[in-house]
């Protein structure tokens, strides 16, 4: 496996092979990967020829009063799961050198960013979609793949590539659960034991307001008191939302007619832990 850390030299090695005619598939990450990335990787190692994960915590993406600086960063036990997982570049770019003196340009998606997370972290978004613009510039892959767990930065970045006609095909795989339900999550190492057992609560309010859905209940409200009751059962969790929404524009739904994404972040402790399910009214009803 190669470690490629300037951007200029990424973009050679992907340019000669697409003049090849190889297939190049990626994976970005901020790294401190887990199963949920793996499971990304081992779905684009099937899928292309060659593989390029990328491995930047991107500081642009951060809030001021955010973990950047402690963001976790086991930089040799990540390379070690690419390269068992048969990546062929892990690139790993310096702040610098993606953001040199005199960078100015951004992308922002104003209205898909606009509520749910791109309130509670207001350049969030913009930070995302600049930095993976500028990774699908250096990179240049056929296709790229992404987790649903972070369900709004799903739905930009599928947006961002139709708007920008970037050219890239965008694959969304399904979030990757611990077996107690609890979506992975990088930032899950930052959960006390006990704050651990009861994350299990966000995991277990979506189920019930889906079990809702799919028992009936159409209306938008009363799915979200369903979900808002179990979570306030918790006295260690506070809800930053939990929203009923339409999967395409993230905007609520007053009544679920045919399909819906149940959006949830919670603060547990220290940690901000967002969730979502997508569900799908039955056949009968829709
Ligand atoms: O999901 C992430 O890890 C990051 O937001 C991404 C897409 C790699 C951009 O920094």
């Amino acid at each position: 496996m190669k470690i490629v850390r300037s951007p200029e030299a990424m973009t050679a090695w992907s340019d000669q092979l697409r003049r090849e005619g190889v297939t190049i598939g990626f994976v970005p990450t901020m790294g401190a990967l887990h199963d949920g990335h793996r499971t990304l990787i081992r779905a684009a190692r099937l899928k292309c020829d060659a593989l390029v994960v990328s491995i930047f915590v991107n500081p642009t993406q951060f809030g001021p009063k955010e973990d950047l600086a402690k963001y976790p960063r086991p930089i040799a036990k990540d390379r070690a799961l690419c390269r068992a997982e048969g990546v062929d570049v892990c690139f790993e770019p310096t702040a610098k050198a993606m953001y040199p003196d005199g960078f100015q340009t951004t992308v922002s998606l104003p209205s898909l960013a606009r509520r749910w997370e791109g309130e509670a972290r207001p350049h969030h978004f913009s930070g995302v979609a600049t930095v993976v613009t500028k990774l699908f510039g250096i990179v240049r892959p056929c296709l790229a793949l992404f987790g649903q767990k972070d369900f709004q930065q799903a739905a930009l970045i599928q947006q961002l590539v139709k708007d920008l006609n970037l050219g890239v095909k965008i694959v969304i795989r399904p979030t990757v659960r611990d077996p107690d339900g609890l979506a992975m999550s990088s930032r899950n190492v930052y959960l006390s034991p006990h704050e651990r057992a009861v994350a299990t609560t966000l995991y277990k309010s979506l189920q019930a307001g889906a079990d809702a859905i799919r028992q009936g209940v159409a209306d938008g409200q009363a799915i979200h008191t369903v979900m808002t009751r179990i979570v306030q059962k918790e006295p260690a969790m506070t809800i930053d939302y939990l929203a009923v929404c339409d999967p395409r524009t993230l905007e609520l739904l007053s009544s679920v007619t045919s399909r819906a994404v149940l959006l949830a972040a919670v603060r547990l402790g220290a940690v901000r832990l967002i969730d979502n399910l997508v569900v799908a009214v039955p056949a009968k009803r829709a």
